[in-house]
């Protein structure tokens, strides 16, 4: 299982590698604002980095600018994958790209037949956004198993699910029991991923116990 980091920041993709988790970093327009620093900049600092892919977003909406604007971002490494939000004109853009040998992932899906378009246009890796349909009581995770699905009956299709908006430690179990490809997560729930209470109070008995060993050696 590929294990994505959600995030433009660059300290915390460097974490994310100490621990073996930075396979790929997905980015969007809204993360890079986040860190005030310029775009190309951020990019290429990252994908310097980490070997894998590492996402940087398009912000065109029409088919021939997303493809210039697609091959631009293409240039600035050559780990860089293309974002494209599943739009008509979005597609047609990945079907080109892809072609010529620029890698995308086809981002902002909501729905299985958005998955399997992109999947038919030739989308190197497809996003799923899980936790923003569990915001409007939807169900993020029924998606995944759905798509998953999909993906089973069909593997002529290449692309490999990446989930995304992950918010939680659960999302990226079921992730991980449905069979996903990838997941990308922030930084913050990768903390959370190897925290557990009984760990800690685990870990303070036996640093206790050791203390006592040594003081009752010294008797
Ligand atoms: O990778 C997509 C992710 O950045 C969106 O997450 O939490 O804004 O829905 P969120």
């Amino acid at each position: 299982m590929k294990f994505f980091v959600d995030t433009a920041d660059i300290n915390e993709v460097k974490e994310a590698k100490e621990l073996g988790l930075a396979d790929g970093v997905t980015t969007n327009p809204t993360l890079i604002r986040k860190t005030g620093r310029d775009f190309k900049t951020v990019i290429s600092e990252i994908a310097d980095l980490v070997d894998g892919p590492v996402n940087a977003e398009v912000v065109s909406t029409e088919t021939d600018a997303i493809i210039a604007e697609g091959k631009e971002l293409a240039s600035w490494a050559p780990n860089v994958t293309v974002k494209i939000p599943v739009t008509g004109k979005g597609l047609k853009a990945v079907k080109i790209l892809e072609s010529e040998g620029i890698r995308t992932t086809v981002t902002l899906i909501f729905s299985a037949t958005q998955a399997l378009l992109a999947a038919k246009a030739g989308a190197s890796f497809i996003c799923p956004f899980v936790g923003r349909l569990d915001d409007i009581a939807s169900s993020g995770m029924d998606l995944i198993a759905e798509i998953m699905d999909l993906l089973s009956n069909y593997p002529g299709l290449h692309t490999e699910l990446i989930v995304a908006s992950i918010r939680t430690p659960g999302h990226v179990l079921e992730s991980a029991l449905l069979g996903a490809h990838g997941v990308t997560v922030p930084l913050s729930v990768i903390q959370k991923l190897a925290h557990h209470p009984l760990t800690d109070s685990g870990i303070e008995c036996f640093l206790n116990d050791w203390k006592k060993v040594q003081s009752d050696s010294r008797k």
